[in-house]
C-alpha cells in the first residue's frame, strides 16, 4: 500500500493505531485499510461503538464551550487523537480568539494532521508525548510557551485513559497533572465504561487486546470517578455522555451508545 502525503514516514501501515481507529469510526479519512478493518470488527461486538464516538466528539465540545463561557482561556488536551470537525481550538477561539490550545497526542498522524491545519495559527500547537511520563509531558508543554502555568487552565482527557491499562499507573499520572495546574483549573474527562454491559465491553476487551494488540480498559463508574481526585465535579456530575449538559441538539439526538461512556468535568478550588 502507498503511503499517503500525510502519513508519516515512520508510520507502521499494518498495525492499527488507536488514533486511526477512531478517526475511523468517526468516519474520518486519516485512517488505513487496517484501522477501518478494526473499526469494522469493533463494531461488529458492539454496534453502537460509532454512534458512542461521535456523542464523545460532542460532550468535548459542549465541555470547552462551558469552559470558554466561565472564562477559561487556555487548554491543554491530552489524546487529542487526529483533528476532525469541531477541535478544542476551534470552539475556543471561536467565542475567543486569545484562547489558547496546547494539544498532545502519542500519535504520529495526529500530531502530524493538527500541526499542518495549526501552521498558521500562533495560539495553537500541537506536541507528540506520552501521557504515562507525565513530567517530561508538562516540560514539552511548557515548551510551547503558549500557556501560563500560573493560571487556570482547562485539561482534557477525553477518551483517552482507557487507552492505559491499569500496569501503567494512569491514576498516579492523572494525579500528578491535577497537581501542576493552578487552582480554578477545570479538568475534562471521558471514560469507556463497564458499568452497563459489563459482558459485552468485556468481550470487545479481550478482542480487541487479541487481535489489535491494543489495551481497551473499560472501568468502573467508582475507578473514573478516582480520576478527578478532589477536584469538585461540577452539575450534574459523572454522567452518561449525552446527559451532561445537553444542547437542544443532543436532547433532540436521544444517543443509544451513551452508556459506553461516562463523562465529567472537575474543578480545582
Ligand atoms: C480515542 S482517541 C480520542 C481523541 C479525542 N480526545 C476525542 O475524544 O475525540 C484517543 C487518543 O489518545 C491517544 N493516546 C493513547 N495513548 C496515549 C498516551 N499514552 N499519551 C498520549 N496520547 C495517547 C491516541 O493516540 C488517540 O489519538
Amino acid at each position: 500500500m502507498l503511503r499517503p502525503d500525510w502519513a508519516p514516514e515512520d508510520v507502521d501501515m499494518d498495525t492499527p493505531s488507536p488514533a486511526r481507529v477512531y478517526d475511523a469510526l468517526l468516519g474520518g479519512s486519516h485512517n488505513f485499510k487496517v484501522d477501518r478493518a478494526a473499526a469494522a470488527h469493533g463494531t461488529s461486538i458492539m454496534p453502537d461503538l460509532p454512534i458512542g464516538a461521535a456523542a464523545n466528539r460532542r460532550f468535548l465540545r459542549r465541555a470547552v464551550t462551558f469552559l470558554t463561557e466561565i472564562g477559561v482561556t487556555q487548554f491543554v488536551d491530552i489524546g487529542a487523537g487526529i483533528p476532525t470537525v469541531g477541535n478544542t481550538h476551534e470552539v475556543a477561539q471561536h467565542r475567543n480568539p486569545d484562547a489558547r490550545v496546547v494539544y498532545v497526542d502519542i500519535d504520529a498522524v495526529a500530531v502530524a494532521h493538527a500541526t499542518a491545519i495549526l501552521a498558521d495559527n500562533e495560539k495553537a500547537a500541537a506536541v507528540r508525548g506520552d501521557l504515562r511520563t507525565p513530567g517530561v509531558l508538562l516540560d514539552d508543554i511548557s515548551r510551547t510557551g503558549l500557556i501560563d502555568s500560573s493560571q487556570p487552565v482547562g485539561l482534557l482527557m477525553v477518551a483517552v485513559l482507557h487507552l492505559l491499562p491499569d500496569t501503567y499507573a494512569p491514576e498516579t499520572a492523572v494525579a500528578t497533572l491535577r497537581d501542576a495546574v493552578a487552582p480554578g483549573s477545570h479538568v475534562v474527562i471521558s471514560h469507556l465504561t463497564s458499568e452497563s454491559r459489563a459482558e459485552q465491553t468485556a468481550m470487545l476487551s479481550s478482542a480487541v487486546a487479541r487481535r489489535d494488540r491494543v489495551s481497551l480498559v473499560f472501568r468502573s463508574r467508582p475507578q473514573i470517578a478516582t480520576f478527578f481526585g478532589d477536584f469538585q465535579l461540577v452539575p450534574p456530575g459523572l454522567v452518561e455522555v449525552s446527559g451532561w449538559r445537553p444542547d437542544a441538539a443532543e436532547r433532540e439526538i436521544q444517543v443509544a451508545g451513551s452508556s459506553l461512556y461516562l463523562v465529567g468535568v472537575g474543578h480545582k478550588h
